[in-house]
């Protein structure tokens, strides 16, 4: 099953990635900050979204680190073995990633909130897979697996959230 192996895999990033809309920040993370005349991030990303988004990653992945030798053998999974680095450093890549999506967003012009086209399917992706590579690097079908979901599932956990108003908007 290499689709919930890689699932299983990235879950901590996943988690990470979004819980910070639930969070309801104010404190925006660059102070207002401008850098070459835009924002540095936006209100977009907060202080209190980019901690509670972390703590939220590694909390899943703790779960994940604890129990999973309760996995029963009978459902064949070959689960990658998590570790508590991994688990922080997919937590904190994700989000790093998104705060470094967001820094280029502005850089271009783009409004908080508008949409970038892989960017914000794919940059935190990207990133806790750069974070995490020095203690674990996945396989290459779980690789393209990620790359290949990531963006749907993105799009239906915002597209829900967008319906249950706690996203401005479906994306
Ligand atoms: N959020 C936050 N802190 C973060 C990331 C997200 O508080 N580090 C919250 C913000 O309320 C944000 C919402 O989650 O509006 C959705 O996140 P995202 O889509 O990443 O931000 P955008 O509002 O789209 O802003 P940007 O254009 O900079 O991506
Ligand atoms: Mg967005």
């Amino acid at each position: 099953m290499p689709f919930i192996e890689a699932l299983w895999f990235i879950a901590p990033a996943y988690a990470a990635n979004s819980f910070p809309v639930l969070m309801r920040g104010k404190v925006p993370l660059d102070g207002r900050r401008f850098f070459r005349g835009r924002r540095l991030l936006g209100d977009g990303k907060t202080l209190e979204g980019t901690i509670g988004g972390i703590l939220f990653g590694i909390f899943i992945g703790l779960i994940q680190v604890f129990y999973q030798h309760l996995v029963p053998q009978e459902w064949g999974l070959r689960l990658i073995g998590m570790t508590a680095p991994m688990v922080v450093l997919l937590s904190v890549g994700a989000l790093a990633g998104d705060i470094v999506g967001s820094f280029i967003k502005r850089q271009r012009g783009m409004e908080r909130g508008e949409k970038a086209v892989p960017l914000d399917q794919l940059g935190f992706l990207v990133a806790a897979l750069l974070f995490v590579a020095p203690v674990f690097i996945p396989n290459v079908v779980t690789l393209i697996i990620l790359f290949i979901v990531t963006p749907g599932l993105h799009l239906v956990s915002n597209m829900f959230g967008y319906m249950v108003k706690i996203k401005n908007r479906p994306w």
